[in-house]
């Protein structure tokens, strides 16, 4: 089964590119499941239902075309379905802190929660083989890295916390039936969220097996956008996924001649050649702004026509190995990066505010760096083979 993650900016064009996507797997005969992972679900009105997606009690993939389902995550019906204890005993804790039921239903709904049902659902879908593809929407940027960083802090979670919880729960339970004003959690609560975590058991390796999982990001050529995009690059690359496409929508097509676009038509062009330069090798696809809305099947086969030009098959594996990858060796920071052809002459390295430049011959490639290594200073570089790896160290 194969995963592709969209993320991005919100409002860039995900929805519409993921649907677009999905639309051209189906048209290639592969079973394709669209799930929207964005509270703000639009995948419904993307595919122009009648009154949006769900509004019955059922959860389930809903077809929509030959070989191609959408289904929309909605937190409301995934608390009664999977989290009820959870969240049951979480408001009955808030409820004696004053707050009102209401409230106290809204505050039991923590980050993440969304999130951790997609995964669950999608993990589901890969042991039952439902699917060929499962195409993510998801939510803007920071909350799609929450997505792909939640498996390991989970995992954390549960082997550091969970069982010292359950241990000490025991232990105090009797007393805080007699004294405490808040009750202790019943053991269906333990139950409950030991039965989530094995429902997303595994889902990590998935996310970060190259053959699987895929992240496309979708940016628009504006400046604003695209810093956003190389931010999220990084963060992929860091939490070992692999971003083998980037997709710019709503480039404004050439054939303008109104004076008015001039200045836009040559920014964009500007931008276009900087996000080809800042992700390569990744590859760049683009896609024109168009004169009307991406709108049902009809609008969503126009733009996957122009994306993928009806010859580009969406689920190939096309890129198995991380651009860049961050390491602790020996209690210093590397950062390695393929660098083939090259010779280490040719390599220049510098910092630039929180970036590592690497420049080979005119090429120059701007690394991101995780926060905390952003200080860090490039010591000393080797290659081995053709593995760039740069020492980092702070600066005093
Ligand atoms: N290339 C395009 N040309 C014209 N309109 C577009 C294009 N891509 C997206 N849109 C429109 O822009 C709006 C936002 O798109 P959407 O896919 O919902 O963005 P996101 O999911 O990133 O928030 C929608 O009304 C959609 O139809
Ligand atoms: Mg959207």
């Amino acid at each position: 089964m194969r995963i592709l993650l969209f993320s991005g900016k919100g409002g860039v064009g995900k929805t519409s590119v993921a649907a677009a996507t999905g639309v051209r797997l189906a048209e290639l005969g592969y079973k394709t499941l669209v799930m929207s992972v964005d509270p703000a679900h639009s995948l419904g009105d993307s595919f122009d239902l009648e009154g949006g997606l769900f509004h019955g009690t059922t959860a389930d993939p809903k077809s929509v075309h030959p070989n191609l389902w959408i289904q929309e995550v909605n937190i409301q019906r995934e608390i009664k379905r999977h989290w009820n204890e959870v969240a049951g005993y979480i408001t009955s804790v808030l409820r004696t802190t004053g707050l009102s039921d209401v409230e106290a239903e809204e505050m039991a709904i923590f980050p993440g929660m969304e999130e951790l049902s997609a995964m669950m659902y999608v993990n589901q879908y890969r042991k039952e083989k439902q699917f060929d593809v499962i195409v993510l929407d998801c939510a803007p940027t920071a909350e799609s890295l929450r997505f792909v960083s939640l498996p390991t802090t989970l995992d954390w979670y549960v082997k550091h916390v969970f069982s010292l919880e359950r241990r000490v729960m025991k232990a105090v339970r009797p007393i805080i039936k007699t004294f405490g004003p808040i009750e202790a959690p019943p053991d269906s609560y333990f139950g409950n969220i030991q039965d989530l975590f094995q429902k997303i058991q595994g889902i990590d390796a998935v996310l970060q097996d190259p053959e699987t999982t895929s992240v496309r990001l979708v940016t628009n050529p504006e400046k604003m956008v695209l810093r956003e995009t190389q931010r999220a690059f990084v963060y992929f690359c860091l939490h070992g996924l692999t971003v083998d496409q980037v997709i710019v929508n709503r480039v404004l097509p050439e054939e303008i001649t109104d004076p008015f676009f001039e200045n836009w038509l040559k920014t964009q062009r500007g931008i276009l050649g900087e996000i080809e330069a800042y992700f390569a090798p990744v590859p760049m696809s683009t896609v024109p702004l168009f004169n009307h809305e991406v709108l049902g099947v009809a609008g969503l086969q126009e733009l996957s026509d122009r994306l993928y030009r009806k010859t580009v098959d969406p689920a190939l594996v096309t890129r198995t190995e991380k651009a860049y990858s961050f390491s602790m060796v020996d209690g210093h920071y590397e950062v390695r990066m393929r660098m083939p052809f090259v010779q280490k002459a040719e390599i220049g390295l510098f910092k630039k505010s929180e970036e590592l430049v690497v420049e080979v011959g005119t090429l120059r490639r701007h690394v991101g760096l995780p926060t905390t290594m952003a200080s860090l200073v490039p010591v000393k570089a080797r290659l081995e083979h053709d593995m760039l790896i740069v020492e980092m160290r702070s600066a005093t």
